[in-house]
């Protein structure tokens, strides 16, 4: 069983209460759900990827879904109104080493897939090989911020000219060429920008925390952990919502978070008396 690095922190703020309903919407292998199956709430556990989901815990409603349908998915299967909800962003560990998706930039003969979900038809090989050069500018500029997007985007349809991208080797081998040089930081980036790329991950929590807010309770909680700053951003701006409220201005950090990324924020929205 993985141990999320806010296990505590998240499970403390959602202040569980015995058979109270509560959605984990990003179950991966279950550390929330356990955490608050010990504590005597009854939950739901949701995952886009049906690897995932595969060893369930006893007691729980497990979901193949996506939890930008966290509402539909809460109401077919009469799980609601709910006492909290919590949202862990990203990959888990074992999507990286073991799915075979090309999601980490070391595992150079995987293919360029990165899709959460089977049954999502974009695939980041797809993106590299038919985006234009101001394309694939855009997404890498959006999702990564990255100050090399445009070299590398130049150099992805130079290259791509020659030979279409395939492997994770093929990608690296374009930013080499773009940057001049080794640089595991620009990876990350490029990397992480294609995956949200392909899996739509800020509109799916754009629509998951709006699908939250429809089937929680009043004071009920939304704890969101995120590891990338643009999440955050979209959490913190969402917070802001009429009949919502950030229970702490300042997210709770954890700086030894995952080695792939800098930290993970913790923040926890509660629906207040609209
Ligand atoms: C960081 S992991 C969660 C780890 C989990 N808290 C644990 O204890 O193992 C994130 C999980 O969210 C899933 N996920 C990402 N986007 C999703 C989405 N839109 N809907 C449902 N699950 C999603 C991923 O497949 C992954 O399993």
């Amino acid at each position: 069983m993985h141990t999320p690095v806010l296990l505590d922190q998240v499970i403390k703020a959602l202040e569980i209460v015995k058979d109270g309903l509560y959605i984990d919407a990003t179950y991966g292998e279950g550390g929330y759900s356990q955490a608050i199956l010990e504590r005597g709430g009854k939950v739901l556990g949701l995952d886009l990827d049906q690897d995932q989901i595969t060893k369930g815990l006893d007691d729980i409603v497990l979901v193949q879904g996506n939890f930008g349908d966290i509402e539909k998915i809460a109401k077919e299967n009469n799980f609601f109104p709910v006492d909290g909800v919590v949202f862990d962003l990203g990959l888990s560990m074992k999507q990286i080493s073991q799915s075979g998706r090309g999601f980490s930039f070391k595992k150079l003969n995987e293919p360029l897939d990165m899709r959460m979900s089977l049954k999502t038809e974009m695939t980041a090989k797809y993106l590299l090989n038919h985006l234009s050069e101001t394309e694939l500018y855009e997404v890498f500029a959006r999702n990564s911020e990255e100050i090399n997007s445009q070299k590398i985007a130049r150099e992805i349809v130079i290259k791509r000219q020659i030979k279409k991208l395939d492997i994770v080797a093929n990608l690296i081998n374009c930013i080499d060429s773009a940057i001049g040089e080794p640089d595991n930081n620009v990876y990350k980036r490029i990397f992480q920008a294609l995956r949200i790329q392909v899996n739509e991950e800020f509109e799916n929590l754009k629509n998951g925390l709006l699908g939250a807010t429809k089937i929680i309770k009043e004071k009920g909680k939304i704890a969101v952990v995120t590891f990338h700053s643009l999440e955050d951003r979209i959490v913190k701006k969402f917070s802001k919502f009429p009949g919502l409220k950030l229970l702490n201005k300042k997210p709770i950090v954890n700086r030894r978070g995952r080695s792939f990324e800098k930290s993970a924020k913790l923040r926890l929205i509660v629906k207040d008396i609209l």
